[in-house]
């Protein structure tokens, strides 16, 4: 157990019945905007390791405590039905490190960030546009939080919060597939940038000349959406082959 660095949990929020947010007092924690740490929690009797763990990202700015998790719970999943049955008060163990590459420091210059998210996957985003970073990089910064249902668009007062802080530099598009929401877009990230109905809306361009994307959340989206920007000849970013498109997959 040494490794983990001990946490008290000193927050809760219940959004829907299976998304939750958990506020984790871990003094010596630190991270980049966009970064994950781990939680973890002591396994059950009998198995091989002694705690399970899993990456979550970061959801508040470096600097300010507590630290922030967002999370939907997977019925079936060993960690997640834990995590949101603690406790103001309770233990829950994290890595003293943070991981990862996706944060605006390793984005190259564009004229536009387009911040990409599937259900939890805003989160990092939440931390990222809660810095000063994307607003010196960037003319103009969208973040599109694409959900199920409406009430999955979670954290709408952060982002208002975000819009405020940045007016005229910002734009939050919501995107709910699964029924009608009069601010949101309906269908998918990938055919709402295929027939151009995300850029309508934002009245900005996504092209390999002005943007780089950030893609965070469901594997799939993230899969479908890089074949739609590739079509505009938009690539993976890589530190030695510079591109316009960074990811990162959740499953
Ligand atoms: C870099 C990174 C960062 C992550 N950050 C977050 C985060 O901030 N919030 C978060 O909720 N999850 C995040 N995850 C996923 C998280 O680590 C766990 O996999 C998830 O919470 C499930 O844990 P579990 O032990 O309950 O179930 P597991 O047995 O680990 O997972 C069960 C199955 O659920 C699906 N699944 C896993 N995560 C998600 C998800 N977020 N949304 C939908 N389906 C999922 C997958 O099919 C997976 O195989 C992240 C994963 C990675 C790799
Ligand atoms: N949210 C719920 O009410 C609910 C209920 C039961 C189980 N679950 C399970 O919980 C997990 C996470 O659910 P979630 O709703 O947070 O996340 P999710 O399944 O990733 O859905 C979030 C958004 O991503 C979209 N999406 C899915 N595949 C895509 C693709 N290939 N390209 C573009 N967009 C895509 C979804 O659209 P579509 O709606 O068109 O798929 C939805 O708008 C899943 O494993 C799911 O099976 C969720």
């Amino acid at each position: 157990m040494s490794k983990w660095v001990e946490g008290r949990v000193v927050g809760k929020r219940r959004w829907t019945e299976r998304l939750h947010s958990l506020q984790v007092d871990a003094p010596g924690v630190t991270f980049v905007a966009g970064q994950f740490g781990r939680l973890a929690l002591p396994a059950p009797p009998g198995s091989v390791e002694d705690m399970i763990g899993r990456p979550y990202s970061f959801v508040n700015p470096p600097g300010a405590g507590p630290h922030e998790f967002y999370f939907i719970t997977l019925p079936d999943g060993p960690l997640t039905p834990r995590l949101a049955a603690l406790e103001p008060g309770e233990r829950v163990w994290l890595l003293p490190r943070a991981n990862g590459f996706f944060s605006v420091s390793e984005v190259p210059p564009a004229d536009v960030l387009w911040c990409l998210a599937t259900g939890t996957g805003i989160g990092p985003f939440l931390s990222i546009l809660r810095t000063d970073l994307p607003w010196q990089k960037f003319r103009r910064v969208v973040l599109v939080h694409a959900v199920r249902h409406p009430e999955e668009l979670t954290y709408r007062n952060v982002v208002a919060t975000i819009a405020a802080a940045h007016t005229g530099a910002f734009t939050a598009i919501p995107v709910v597939s699964r029924a009608a929401h009069p601010d949101a877009l309906p269908g998918r990230i990938p055919d709402l940038i295929g027939d151009g109905r995300l850029e309508a809306r934002a009245g900005l361009a996504l092209t390999a000349g002005n943007a780089h994307a950030m893609l965070c959340g469901n594997p799939a989206m993230i899969e479908d959406t890089q074949k739609v920007l590739a079509a505009r000849g938009m690539r993976r970013h890589r530190r030695r082959e510079p591109g316009h498109i960074t990811v990162e997959t959740y499953w």
